[in-house]
């Protein structure tokens, strides 16, 4: 597609006057069975949001490769400078799957698996933090504007701040931020508000979050706190929403290519002429409420609501953190059910679940979502989940029903999609039956006004809005072009 900078496509603009600093690069290195080295996307929200974003923009990536031992060098990619941060195989172990994935992740998403606390993972967690401060403020130049993201990077803008204080800071939180009652658990909970204090703008998904921000720095730290502004010392740290978005035009113009088009058609003959598919498209997550769906699935063929003749579940769940405990564990019991309901539902040659664990690119997404007549979005706790707005975007026919949980970001977005409460298996079968079974006038109507809304709410918005709070002087988009 044509390249639309969105802030952006500056040529004077150096790439070092605008440094992105996440914990995962853009790119992953996979290594194949001849054992070359090859690179590809990062499954996941956050590089989903920045990568098409950053696309041909002047500017610099600060993040980890995905393996242990020295940083690779890696080429620009589209125009993007790759900056890498290594992580020994201790960081790997006490930041990323430790303090990262099995202290913060799961209390910021309501505790629905129990968070560990370990002393080591926070030395890790400073340790790390700190070399990520560091190679950033070694690349930015004089006066560069500096987005840091997500949990892994919580001590990152204060760090950072004590290096650099002539840069200007922003934070954005993809995941939820919990409220005080969880929050207060954690052993380091001042240090944790202090990092984020260090950036001049802290950005989350929901406007309950920056609530549960300024009351909890109220309370730990005993500053005076609004939820748009926060009194640190000498300086106004600002707060406020800023739901994330997924590039809209490029999904629905991918999704609109006759190959894709082609590829639906195929894939829909494969799973055997169904007169519905149920799509689901998740990381290997246990926020994600696959265990939940699963069960709603099979007791709606159980009880005969279901014919597997007629509808076919496909699940995609690519593995995610796989030497977390808690994500082996959901996996075992995922592939587990998955095989159970095969077993007693499916026949020979008609499966009642098609279960793929594999990476897609994005034409063989698109064509899973032309295909998805329901799509169920489903999770216990969810920051935004892009996997909705991209299935709303891809929906260039307006055909097709998204089942969404209440409980992701996305819901206060996308009040049209046919709404449900995950932990509520009954109203989880009778949300799945009514989407099945939605007067497609009701679906089209309310597609309509989802894409519509998604149109206008896309990621460029979505930085134009962050930046321009961020950078309030307007200096950074006037040199951006917004
Ligand atoms: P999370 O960030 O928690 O993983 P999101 O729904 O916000 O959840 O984002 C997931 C992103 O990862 C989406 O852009 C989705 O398209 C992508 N993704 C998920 N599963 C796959 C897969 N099997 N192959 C390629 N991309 C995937
Ligand atoms: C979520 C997080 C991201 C993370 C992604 C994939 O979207 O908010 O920060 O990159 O999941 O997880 P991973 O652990 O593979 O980076």
């Amino acid at each position: 597609m044509a390249v639309t900078p969105l802030l952006i496509g500056m040529p004077e603009m150096r790439q070092s006057s605008l440094v992105v600093v996440a914990n995962r690069l853009p790119i992953n290195d996979n290594v194949a069975l001849d054992g070359a080295c090859e690179w590809r996307r990062s499954p996941g929200g956050l590089v989903s949001a920045l990568h098409p974003l950053l696309r041909h923009t002047p500017a610099t990536w600060v993040g980890w490769a995905g393996g242990t031992g020295p940083a690779p060098t890696l080429p620009d990619v589209d125009g993007v400078r790759m900056h890498t941060v290594p992580l020994s195989s201790e960081d790997l172990r006490d930041h990323y799957e430790g303090f990262a994935n099995a202290t913060l992740w799961p209390i910021y998403h309501d505790a629905v698996e129990q968070p560990e606390h370990h002393r080591r993972w926070w030395d890790a967690y400073q340790r790390v933090n700190q070399r990520f401060a560091e190679a950033t403020a070694q690349v930015a130049e004089q006066g560069a504007v500096v987005w840091v993201q997500d949990y892994h990077l919580q001590l990152v803008p204060g760090l950072l701040r004590a290096l650099r204080p002539d840069l200007r800071i922003g934070f954005f939180l993809h995941v939820p931020f919990p409220p005080p009652e969880l929050f207060m658990q954690l052993p380091r909970r001042a240090e944790l508000l202090h990092g984020m204090l260090g950036a001049d703008l802290v950005g989350f998904q929901r406007a309950q979050a920056a609530h549960n921000f300024a009351q909890l720095v109220t309370k730990v730290l005993g500053l005076p706190a609004t939820d748009r502004r926060i009194a640190v010392e000498d300086r106004i740290v600002r707060i406020g929403a800023f739901p994330v978005s997924i590039d809209t035009a490029e999904m629905a113009a991918l999704a609109d290519r006759p190959e894709v088009a082609d590829r639906a058609r195929r894939l829909r003959h494969d799973l055997g002429s169904p007169e519905q598919v149920i799509l689901s498209v998740d990381r290997m997550d246990y926020t994600k409420g696959i265990e939940q769906r699963l069960k709603a699935y099979s007791e709606l063929l159980e009880g005969g609501h279901v014919k597997v003749r007629d509808t076919v579940l496909v699940q995609v769940a690519v593995p995610s953190r796989e030497r977390v405990g808690q994500y082996q564990i959901l996996r075992d019991r995922v592939e587990r059910e998955v095989g159970r309901i095969n077993g007693e539902f499916g026949r020979v040659g008609e499966p009642a679940i098609h279960y793929l664990t594999q990476p897609f690119d994005r034409t063989e997404l698109a064509a899973l979502y032309r295909i998805a007549d329901v799509m169920a979005v489903t999770p216990l706790r969810d920051g935004m989940n892009l996997v909705a707005k991209e299935y709303v975007a891809a929906r260039v026919d307006d055909a097709g029903a998204l089942l969404l949980s209440e409980f992701a970001g996305a819901a206060a977005e996308l009040s049209q999609a046919y709404l449900v409460n995950p932990h509520d298996l009954e109203g989880l079968k009778q949300g799945l039956l009514a989407a099945l079974r939605a007067e497609p006038a009701d679906v089209r109507a309310r597609m309509q006004a989802m894409r519509a809304y998604l149109r206008e709410h896309d990621i460029r918005a979505w930085a134009r809005s962050y930046l321009s709070t961020l950078d309030q002087s307007g200096l950074l988009l006037t040199r951006l072009g917004g």
